[in-house]
């Protein structure tokens, strides 16, 4: 029978040899199951040391802990090494020359980007702050706080995207914007009379697309509300946007318009001057917005005395105005990421 001490020397000769031997992570891990784990060997020796004498424990117990120690540090080790080499191959292997791309050209500002900058410069420099708004609102502020009540067939004007409707309080249930009318009603609750601002941004209907029309489009919303304002301010506001934006002085007329938030409400037309594919001058009235004097009821709904004050509002689509602005024809293309037509702007 082999003393407990031979052994000892044994496991550390064919621990070491095999441990020499060990080439990839894979065959470490085996060796480390194998000499260094629950079934092993060590394991087995370091069990029947408890049951040696106490003389012999003293002998046998430092020779154990020293090999058991020698294989453990070199075990890590070659851990180490192997772990290394092998992220240093992946850094390799995954290196990308990014300086080899084809320069495909600067970029360049979108249309709506380029016409909401220009409005918004406008607007600015008359005094007007630009607000911002939510895309996801209440059914309240979306609707009923502009004085659109539920019943009212005005809601049918504007295809909706619901997000949640199974309540009966409309605060509850939530649309995605439909105008961007509803920034009247959070800034006005906000920060009361007076006010002056353009609210641009997105807005959502459930719409067929087609060349004039897309399920979501930019919007810029118009409020101001102080005392004594009156349509005549509305006039000279709109005409100086439009004749800045046309550089040229562009005429616009009132006609009566419907619409819940407003009252008196109009249609804005501007004269529109164009050249045609064909080269040929051409003008026309186009229809370009909705505005008028804010509804007392909506005044109310937002805490602001309509005896006090009065104000207009108006909202035009941007996406409509760039497209005139640049002369495109196909709202599509305004969302189709294809670059012969971005890269003309
Ligand atoms: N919110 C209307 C729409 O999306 C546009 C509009 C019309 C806004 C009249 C106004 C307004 O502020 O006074 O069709």
């Amino acid at each position: 029978m082999k003393t407990f001490q031979e052994r000892v020397s044994e496991f550390s000769l064919e621990a070491k040899a095999t441990l020499g031997k060990v080439k990839t992570l894979a065959s470490l891990e085996e060796f480390n199951a194998s000499f260094l784990g629950k079934k092993s060997e060590l394991n087995v020796l370091m069990k029947e040391l408890k049951e040696l004498s106490a003389e012999e424990k003293k002998v046998a117990g430092p020779a154990i802990q020293k090999v058991r120690t020698e294989l453990q540090t070199e075990y890590e080790t070659k851990k180490n090494s192997f772990e290394t080499k092998a992220l240093n191959e992946k850094l390799v292997s995954d290196w990308i020359d990014v300086t080899k791309q084809k320069f495909t050209g600067n970029g360049s500002q979108h249309p709506i980007s380029r016409v909401q900058r220009q409005v918004e410069d406008i607007f600015t420099s008359m005094g007007f702050e630009i607000a911002d708004g939510r895309e996801v609102e209440t059914e309240w502020h979306n609707f009923d706080a502009l004085n659109i009540p539920a019943a009212h067939p005005a809601r049918d004007m504007q295809d909706t995207f619901w997000i949640q409707k199974n309540s009966d309080n409309p605060h509850e249930n939530a649309v995605l914007r439909t105008q961007t009318s509803n920034v009247q009603i959070r800034t006005m609750m906000e920060h009361g009379a007076p006010v002056r601002l353009i609210a641009p941004g997105r807005v959502f209907r459930s719409e067929d697309v087609d060349t004039t029309h897309d399920a979501t489009f930019y919007q810029v919303e118009g409020l101001v509300v102080d005392k004594n304002i009156s349509l005549s301010h509305l006039k000279g506001t709109i005409q100086t946007m439009l004749s800045e934006l046309f550089e040229r002085e562009v005429k616009i007329r009132f006609r009566p318009g419907y619409f819940p938030f407003v009252e008196p409400g109009l249609e804005v037309d501007m004269w529109f001057e164009f050249t045609t594919k064909a080269g040929e001058k051409k003008a026309l009235w186009l229809e370009f917005m909705g505005a008028g004097m804010v509804h007392p009821n909506v005044l109310k709904n937002c805490g602001i005395d309509s005896k006090q004050y009065s104000g207009f509002a108006f909202g035009f689509g941007l996406t409509r105005l760039a497209m005139m602005r640049y002369g495109i024809d196909d709202i599509r293309l305004l969302f189709s990421q294809k670059k012969d037509f971005l890269r003309q702007f």
